[in-house]
């Protein structure tokens, strides 16, 4: 994991917008997240100091990476994606390199991905990443707070290779998509919709110039570059999706909820995981929680917090773990694992 020096409190937050540190707490159980320098870290660079340390583990040397997957919602560039970006700065050979675009449960998808590949036998050493850079496109004033407060920076990877050994593999993965509620949380500039989705007319796609409708004067006038998020719509949703998809990879392997050495869902909001934690009845040790720390750092959220979890010997050889991860999309997945 690699995550920016620069700690913001919630406190820190009150300059820009009318907030306050107990309400952050209470609704999201954040305290403080990371930002990324301005200039000299991009996600690009946070996702390459994660990819660094996770190869060195894994024992093995960037010219050996086969395939990068990159998941973020906040790439360097609108087009090509973080993968080039990465393959180019850690002079790796001409790998294949896969941008995932799947929000809060990229992270998981891009496993899933990965997992069918070194099943198939066809790439042996696969880097997965997953970095955010949240800072940079967030409505730093009173009209963003619902979605502002809520997001931090950072960066985490994984190698994945084949494993010979049933104790150490991954089990399952499960991926889900509801289209019907993309709106729910979206940004929907730039893109190419010309309002198409929506009922809510932003900028006048009928009279707009060519070469003003990517991206215009009138979408930043109007502040619709930032994120929307009906917050309620998504919290209603999680909490059911969840525990769902957790569910579904304990019931294709038959485990139950008490056989989980470690439940690492995303880190969207303390409460969500607090409400799965109850519903699967799972004691205290059972869930990783870190967004107290960093915020909702989305497809950089489970790598983050599966290091920690790590580092702090809360996961061991052979355990039980799932991944489990609910988002923008909507998405959601699950990835049962032994470790
Ligand atoms: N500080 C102070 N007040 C605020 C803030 C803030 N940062 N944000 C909103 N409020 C106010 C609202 O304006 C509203 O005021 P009003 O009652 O006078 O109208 C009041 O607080 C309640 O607003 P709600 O949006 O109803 O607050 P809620 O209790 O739902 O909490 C939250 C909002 C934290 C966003 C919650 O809904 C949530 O966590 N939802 C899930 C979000 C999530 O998980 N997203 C993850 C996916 S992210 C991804 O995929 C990219």
């Amino acid at each position: 994991m690699y995550v920016p020096s620069h700690v913001v409190t919630n406190h820190d937050l009150t300059q820009y917008m009318d907030t306050s540190d107990e309400w952050i707490r209470e609704r999201t159980g954040i305290i403080e997240r990371r930002y990324a320098h301005r200039t000299d870290e991009t996600t690009t660079t946070m996702g390459l100091e994660a990819a660094r340390i996770a190869i060195e583990r894994a024992g093995t040397t960037p010219q050996d990476i086969d395939f990068v997957i990159f998941a973020t919602l906040s790439p360097d560039y609108y087009f090509p994606g973080c993968g080039v970006l990465l393959q180019r700065a850690m002079k790796m050979k001409e790998v294949g390199a896969l941008d995932v675009r799947n929000q809060c449960s990229g992270f998981v998808y891009a496993i899933s991905v990965a997992d069918q590949f070194i099943r198939s036998g066809m790439y042996k050493n696969i880097l997965v990443v997953g970095a955010e850079k949240h800072s940079f496109g967030l409505d730093f004033s009173t009209r963003g707070r619902n979605v502002s407060v809520i997001f931090g920076d950072g960066a985490g990877a994984v190698v994945m290779q084949p494993s010979s050994d049933d104790k150490h593999k991954v089990l399952s993965t499960h991926l889900h998509s509801d289209g019907e509620s993309a709106e729910i949380l979206a940004m929907y500039n730039p893109g190419t919709h010309a309002n198409y989705w929506l009922d809510e007319k932003l900028a006048d796609f009928d009279t707009a110039e060519l070469g003003e409708m990517f991206f215009s004067h009138t979408m930043i006038d109007n502040a619709q570059v930032f994120p929307n998020m009906d917050g309620q719509a998504v919290f209603k949703k999680a909490v059911v999706k969840f525990p769902e998809v957790i569910m579904e990879a304990l019931d294709s392997n038959n485990y139950k909820p008490a056989d989980l050495k470690l439940l690492i869902p995303h880190q969207a909001n303390l409460r969500i995981s607090q409400f799965v934690q109850q519903k699967l009845r799972l004691r205290d040790d059972q869930v990783f929680n870190n967004i107290q720390h960093y915020g909702n750092t989305t497809a950089a959220s489970i790598p983050i917090a599966l290091c920690e979890a790590w580092e702090q010997g809360r996961i061991n050889e052979g355990d039980l773990v799932c991944l489990a991860a609910f988002g923008s999309g909507f998405t959601w997945a699950s990835a049962l694992l032994k470790w």
